[in-house]
């Protein structure tokens, strides 16, 4: 049987379920052994939802074993429900400190679903023990956070993946990621993103989310940082990983209805990002929790010298010369033509199977540190010059964030800029 890797799973709020479900559904390859909460109660909850969940999946295993029509069906199946019903002799372990938990259990990895305000700390402090990092989305708050991660993970040897709604693994992207990186739509320049909701807002629009969600100090931002993120991913991701040098954004709060609770609000509703990379290329980003909008094209939008994407839609231009009676050039008559997009015959494995595939291999995870570094430098970079008013460069950005003013880690918007 292989090595499973030995999972403590950090914060045991609302996304901590997700974790126990797709460790859970590896158990071959993965084992939760321990979890953590400051919230003793959180932490008491998501152990015993670990173990019922175990129970349960070896129950339907093992009925569904004595149903399989073949030998090898059966076989792993009833290989499976011996490893989930592991979990009941081996127990699963409470901590209220991390760092207590990296230095009691034997590890291999940490699973971290805490606020963002957690996720350098925790990771850092998981990487300096020799432990793989699975990080919730946002990276960190801010760039100066997320290269601590990365380097931190580096230097150890370990592997640094983080949830970025597995924008990367999947056929379609795979082959975007194909067609830009190997000039088959030619040179691409630019790329566009937009992506609204209509009302949005986390305890404003929607509920049961956690206080820290408007609280910049606590989470970094508010709607990039909090759906924004997945778009600037997977843009990233689609473009070929190219480095952000400048930035300049725009950032507004202030949509009606106001928020009335009582916890500190003080994050942009809305963001507007241009991007210059350092191969040249550029790509602009729209982005809003809370729009009056309808109507309008949403998606990624991709362009090249000879192709284009319009989301996944591939569009390769076939035009030709029409010449005169003596085969002299008049003009250029442009065909884009949609074309089917050839899909790779590869195999993708969910988010939590990468990383865990990226434990026990030379493999990076799709979704890494690296990628989630230039989308910090995004995120946190479109705020900071939103708030100065003017394009920043990335290595500025390094500079001002090392000047900010403890305990204010984000950068708050003012009403009505
Ligand atoms: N809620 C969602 O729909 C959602 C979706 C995707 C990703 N995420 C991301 O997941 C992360 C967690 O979000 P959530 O919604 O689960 O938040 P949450 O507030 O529901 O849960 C966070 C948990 O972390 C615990 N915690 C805080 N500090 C801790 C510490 N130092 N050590 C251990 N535990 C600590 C809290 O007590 C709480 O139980 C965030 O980065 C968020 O952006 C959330």
């Amino acid at each position: 049987m292989p090595k499973r890797i030995k999972i403590g799973l950090i914060g045991c709020g609302m996304i901590s379920g997700s974790h126990v479900n797709g460790y859970l559904a590896h158990p071959q390859h993965a084992e939760i052994v321990a979890v953590c909460d400051t919230v003793d109660a959180n932490a008491k909850r998501r152990a015993a939802e670990v173990l019922s969940g175990a129970e349960g999946r070896a129950n339907s295993a093992t009925d569904e074993a004595k149903k399989a029509e073949s030998a090898e069906a059966r076989e792993r199946l009833k290989e499976n429900a011996a490893r989930w019903t592991e979990y009941k002799d081996n127990g699963v372990k409470i901590f209220s400190d991390y760092n207590e938990m990296i230095k009691e259990c034997e590890l291999d990895a940490v699973s971290l679903a805490t606020p963002p305000f957690v996720h350098e700390p925790a990771a850092v402090a998981a990487a300096n023990a020799g432990k793989h990092v699975f990080c919730e989305k946002p990276m960190a708050r801010t760039a100066t956070e997320a290269r601590n991660m990365r380097d931190a993970c580096d230097k150890a040897g370990v592997k640094l993946a983080y949830q970025s709604g597995g924008t990367c693994l999947n056929p379609t992207s795979y082959a975007i990621r194909e067609y830009v990186t190997s000039g088959k739509i030619g040179d691409v320049h630019y790329g566009r993103l937009t992506s609204y909701r209509v009302r949005g807002r986390p305890n404003v629009d929607m509920f049961g989310f956690g206080k820290w969600f408007l609280n910049s100090v606590y989470s970094g931002g508010g709607t990039v940082y909090d759906t924004g993120v997945y778009d600037i991913n997977r843009s990233i991701y689609l473009l070929g990983s190219p480095q952000p040098a400048t930035i300049s954004g725009i950032a507004y709060r202030g949509m009606p209805p106001e928020y009335t609770g009582e916890e500190i609000n003080d994050v942009e509703e809305f963001v507007s990002v241009f991007v210059r990379f350092t191969n040249g290329m550029s790509f602009t980003y729209e982005h809003g929790w809370s729009c009056n909008m309808a109507g309008q094209p949403q998606g990624i939008f991709i362009f090249g010298s000879t192709g284009s994407f319009s989301n996944d839609k591939l569009f390769l231009e076939k035009g030709k010369w029409e010449t005169d009676d003596k085969g002299n050039r008049r003009r250029y008559q442009s065909n884009l033509v949609e074309t089917p997009l050839e899909l790779p015959d590869k195999h993708f494995p969910d988010k939590f199977r990468d990383f865990i595939d990226a434990c026990s291999s030379d493999a990076q995870p799709a979704s890494n540190g690296d990628i989630g570094l230039k989308v910090t430098e995004i995120m946190s970079g479109s705020l900071l010059s939103a708030k100065l008013g003017r394009e920043i460069s990335v290595e500025e950005l390094y500079e001002l964030e090392a000047l900010r003013t403890e305990p204010t880690p984000g950068w708050p918007i003012p009403l009505g800029i």
